[in-house]
């Protein structure tokens, strides 16, 4: 289908599953894996700003990744530091500004420093936002708000679907249209649960590192085909109220 008639996502959620299954088949190791990963990345981003998407939010790293051995946490923050500090002129050319989901404070400090570099230097970048979900945890992210909300004194008649939406990692930015979970698994490991109320999902076989053009391509061919519909019937939503009405 050509770009030109196919509705793109306006906010493209992807969770990069698979990178350890995608080396092992292999006989690599799964740092082999991350560091194909990484490649994979580079790659969406780019053409998901050629195509016109506006927001892209990588699944980098979670709360619970914590848990792997040092040895593979070391590695995915070396791949980390290495992405940012390669692609730093790369996003500004593409006029990409960089967000973190996450709070930077339980990172290594060379992770931090480069984080902040590079958040700092993007910030004006208005052509997409590029949102990596890192010390990420959509349960932390709630609990988080609610904490900012009775600190800040809000009143119980004041806490709105919207107000509350400001305190969360995403505020300001529209809810993922789309979610794309690649190698396999039918579920959402603690992702966007507040901002993915309505979106639509699309799994795919396919281990992160192989998950090229024409796989981005198959997967926005089937978000194209969905009908959204918010809640409402279907003759509702086809009359031209098939927009996110938020
Ligand atoms: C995704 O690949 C990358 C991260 C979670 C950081 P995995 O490392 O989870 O790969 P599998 O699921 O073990 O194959
Ligand atoms: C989700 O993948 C997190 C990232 C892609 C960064 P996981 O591999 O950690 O998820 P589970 O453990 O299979 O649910
Ligand atoms: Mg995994």
């Amino acid at each position: 289908m050509p770009d030109t008639f196919r509705p793109i996502p306006r906010h493209l959620a992807v969770i990069m599953d698979g990178n350890g299954r995608w080396a092992q088949a292999r006989g690599l190791s799964r740092s082999e894996g991350h560091k194909a990963g990484t490649e994979t990345a580079k790659r969406l981003v780019t053409r998901c700003r050629e195509l016109g998407v506006k927001h892209l939010t990588l699944y980098t790293f979670s709360k619970e990744n914590w848990g792997r051995p040092q040895d593979e946490v070391r590695t995915l923050f070396d791949l980390l530091v290495r992405f940012l500090n390669n692609e730093l002129a790369s996003l500004l050319k593409q006029d990409i500004r960089l967000k973190v989901l996450g709070e930077l404070e339980d990172f290594p400090f060379a992770v931090r420093q480069v984080l902040k570099l590079v958040l700092a230097k993007t910030e004006k970048c208005t052509t997409m936002t590029l949102n990596l979900a890192l010390n990420y945890s959509g349960r932390a992210e709630i609990l988080r708000a609610c904490r900012h909300l009775i600190e800040q004194g809000v009143k119980p008649g004041d806490v709105t679907e919207e107000r509350f939406a400001q305190e969360l990692f995403t505020a300001g930015q529209p809810d993922p249209d789309l979610v794309i979970r690649t190698s396999g698994e039918i579920r959402i490991s603690n992702y966007l649960l507040w901002q993915s109320a309505y979106s639509e999902y699309y799994f795919t076989e396919v281990p992160w590192p192989d998950f090229d053009d024409a796989q981005l391509d198959r997967a926005l061919d089937a978000y194209a085909a969905r009908q959204r519909r918010f809640g409402l019937t279907g003759e509702q939503a086809t009359s031209g109220l098939d927009e996110d009405p938020s």
